[in-house]
């Protein structure tokens, strides 16, 4: 039955629109009547569904065939805090449950499941206003779900092989960098390794491979022994790994979830590691094995970056959404949503004093916490989750950028913010006055990470050509510039 409310739902929705644009009833009724038609008509080819081979549909595997259609059509939508329709698509778990109308299907019974209704026909509801799956997709979705709809996703972790080569055909991009507080070490993450760098005297890189496709995060412990590589493999694993700076062992490997996840913080004690995830929460890693994870679910789409404050109380976090939050870490609760931007939020900082964050809107934004915070308990009782107000009075435009802002780091004495991105120049700025402090002309654009130390005298950038250079600041020059792996020279390339 629920076939054919739908189809007259949105007839009865056309047919109010047409009467605002006041056409003449008798018009669009023959209009709902013949849309009616039509659907019929796309029911019935949907009846008309090609029969599932059994041999074909046992061979399809949730994690390399379902889950990469299910994460490119409809996840963006049907995940995190507010799915779509109430329907959550993360896990083969939550679609079994499945949304407001009950489950997406059961298994074996592919033909009459609310995801194959959904997604079949001449104008199908799902994927929402994009264009339809195609008819393989389709049969890979029927298919699974008729075989049973098996969760492979665990065991084939395994099976994921990480290959590092001992030498790269071409620079693979730096995907972020740390420096440690006293400015003499270096991380640079690259692909599925890291790699340490001393900056004086002439030590060789020293490569440290991780478990991870791609890491996307490295950070040194503010004590400076450990450094944090984080990343994870798409549609697969999020994993923190914690390496001894001193001899470039694993001490720690943790997982969390079924993504990579993105940027985050240490927090201030040490103690464990914030990381913005895809399915829109901050996860909040623990540096030891047996502390449980944490996860807040604050935004609606990817969280790509998290700040502690200085008294680790509160994050900052910035997403895809274009939301810019912050939370209790206390609670793992929405304190307030300080911002709404035009554009997604890459990256945000803080001290104890302001917010900052940052993204394709060229536009860094600071706000001073205080103000925007007034009225709300950061613990305790009380929901202090409420609308954006005062905005004026607590958010301050900082210079604005040439081009997207990429990443911001903070020294390590929370004075000094340095802002990179897509255009040629990083430039460092006073947080209190937002004053700029120093400009770093000619960098080897787009720049992926940015680092400093404890006092601000010495920054590090990693570039998508895959250079790290390291400058002296404020005089802005150049200290080092290195390619942390090997690769290939043209002749070797062109031998192959
Ligand atoms: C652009 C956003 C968007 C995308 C992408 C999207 N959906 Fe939806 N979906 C929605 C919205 C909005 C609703 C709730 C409104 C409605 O029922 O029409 C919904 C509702 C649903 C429901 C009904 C849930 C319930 O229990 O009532 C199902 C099932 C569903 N979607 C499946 C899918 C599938 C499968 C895909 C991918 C092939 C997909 N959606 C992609 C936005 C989206």
């Amino acid at each position: 039955m629920r076939i054919l409310i739908r189809p007259v739902q949105s007839v009865w929705r056309w047919s109010f629109d047409l009467k605002r644009t006041n056409m003449r009833f008798r018009v669009h009724r023959l209009i709902a009547i013949a849309v009616i038609l039509l659907n019929i008509n796309a029911l019935m080819a949907a009846e008309k569904l090609s029969p599932i081979d059994q041999k074909v549909a046992e061979k399809i595997s949730f994690r390399a065939d379902v889950w990469p259609i299910v994460k490119r059509h409809c996840w963006g939508c049907h995940s995190g805090a507010g799915p779509k329709g109430g329907l959550n698509m993360d896990t083969v778990a939550d679609m079994l449950k499945g949304g407001d109308s009950g489950p997406l299907f059961a298994p074996g019974k592919a033909d009459d499941s609310l995801l194959v209704e959904m997604i079949i026909g001449d104008e199908p509801e799902m994927p929402q206003q994009k264009p339809p799956l195609s008819a393989a997709k389709i049969n890979i979705l029927r298919g699974w779900v008729h075989a049973g709809a098996k969760d492979d996703s665990v065991a084939s972790d395994k099976q994921l092989s990480i290959r590092i080569p001992e030498k790269y055909r071409f620079a693979p991009a730096i995907t972020s960098v740390a420096m440690s507080a006293d400015g003499k070490q270096i991380a640079a993450a690259v692909r599925s390794e890291i790699v340490l760098i001393t900056v004086e005297g002439d030590a060789p890189p020293r490569r440290v491979a991780t478990t991870s496709d791609l890491v996307t995060h490295v950070e040194f412990s503010p004590d400076g022994k450990t450094v944090a590589a984080c990343g994870g493999a798409p549609a697969r694993y999020g994993r923190v790994q914690f390496f001894n700076v001193a001899d470039g062992k694993q001490v720690l490997s943790r997982d969390v979830g079924h993504d990579t996840l993105f940027r985050g913080n240490f927090s201030p004690d040490g103690k464990n590691i914030a990381l913005g995830g895809a399915d829109g929460a901050v996860h909040i890693v623990p540096f030891d094995a047996k502390t449980p994870l944490r996860k807040f679910d604050l935004h609606s789409d990817w969280v790509l970056d998290v700040a502690y404050t200085p008294d680790g109380k509160m994050l900052v976090s910035g997403s895809r959404d274009k939301a810019t939050k912050i939370s209790s870490v206390e609670t793992g609760k929405l304190l307030r949503s300080v911002d709404s931007s035009s554009e997604l939020i890459s990256s945000v900082a803080t001290d104890a004093n302001f917010a900052i964050s940052a993204g394709r809107a060229r536009l860094p934004i600071s706000f001073e916490l205080k103000i925007a915070l007034q009225g709300v308990q950061v613990s305790g009782a009380g929901n202090g989750a409420r609308p954006i107000s005062r905005r004026a009075q607590y958010a301050k435009n900082m210079e604005g950028q040439p081009g997207i802002v990429l990443d911001l780091a903070i020294s390590g004495d929370r004075k000094v913010i340095a802002i990179a991105g897509a255009y040629g120049d990083v430039r460092t700025y006073n947080i209190a006055n937002r004053q700029r402090t120093a400009l770093i002309t000619n960098v080897p654009a787009p720049i992926y990470g940015v680092a400093m130390n404890q006092d601000a005298t010495r920054l590090v950038l990693g570039s998508k050509s895959g250079q790290v250079q390291i400058y002296q600041l404020p005089e802005a020059k150049l200290i080092k510039s290195i390619s942390p792996v090997p690769v290939q020279a043209p002749a070797e390339v062109a031998s192959q």
